[in-house]
């Protein structure tokens, strides 16, 4: 039988390097002025109001790797994607602190950047947004990654990560000495409102293919 993955869920992760000792000493210097801060998923943990980071010299290097990326992330998705920069925010999580699951509403895409953080810091855990696998198929689920209910992924200095906004996730307690801090933001469309040209087809699955010519269709796509 030929086998198409429809509906996939992508999250881009890339490490990248900068000064991390003086991001993190801004941020903490941020935290300590008191910047104004607010409780939304976060317990225990301190998260900025939204801050425009490019105002601060010691934070501009993290404004432009974030909207580097954010350029990266439209080409690979569509030629025209158009994506913006939109809110950002600082995470400062003490021993003990975490997220609770959420999903960021309102957006198209979210991301984060970690600044301090070791192996223990707390992962970042994904949830199957779209279904529950577990709930359909309890039996050797987790031997195939099409049907696995969670991934996580090991904070690292340095680390970005970009996903959907609607994808729920969480951050685990963060069992570290060292105090975890993240920058995260939110990824808007450069247009909201496109109508969708009602003469576009639907995509249609060509089920006449062959198993064989399916083969060659996708490596060509890959070249
Ligand atoms: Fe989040």
């Amino acid at each position: 039988m030929n086998r198409e993955n429809w509906f996939a869920t992508p999250i881009w992760f890339e490490r990248t390097s900068f000064d991390f000792e003086t991001v993190a000493k801004k941020c903490l210097e941020l935290r300590d002025s008191n910047y104004p801060n607010r409780k939304i998923s976060n317990v225990d943990g301190w998260q900025s109001q939204d801050i425009k980071l490019n105002e601060y010299p010691e934070l501009q290097i993290v404004h432009d790797i974030i909207t580097q990326k954010i350029e990266e992330v439209a080409k690979d998705i569509a030629p025209n994607m158009g994506l913006l920069l939109d809110n950002v925010w600082i995470n400062i999580n003490e021993k003990g602190s975490y997220n609770t699951e959420h999903v960021h509403p309102i957006t198209a895409f979210s991301g984060t950047i970690y600044i301090s953080v070791d192996e223990n810091s707390g992962q970042i855990i994904f949830n199957n947004g779209q279904y529950s696998p577990i709930k359909h198929y309890p039996f050797d689920s987790l031997n195939s990654p099409l049907f696995w209910d969670y991934v996580h992924y090991n904070p690292v200095n340095g680390l970005i990560l970009m996903f959907p906004a609607w994808l729920p996730h969480k951050v685990m307690p963060n069992e570290s000495d060292i105090t975890r801090i993240s920058i995260s933001f939110n990824v808007k469309q450069s247009f909201y409102f496109v109508q969708r040209n009602s003469a576009q087809p639907i995509p249609l699955v060509d089920t006449t293919e062959t198993k064989e010519d399916s083969k060659k269709r996708k490596s060509k796509k890959r070249e």
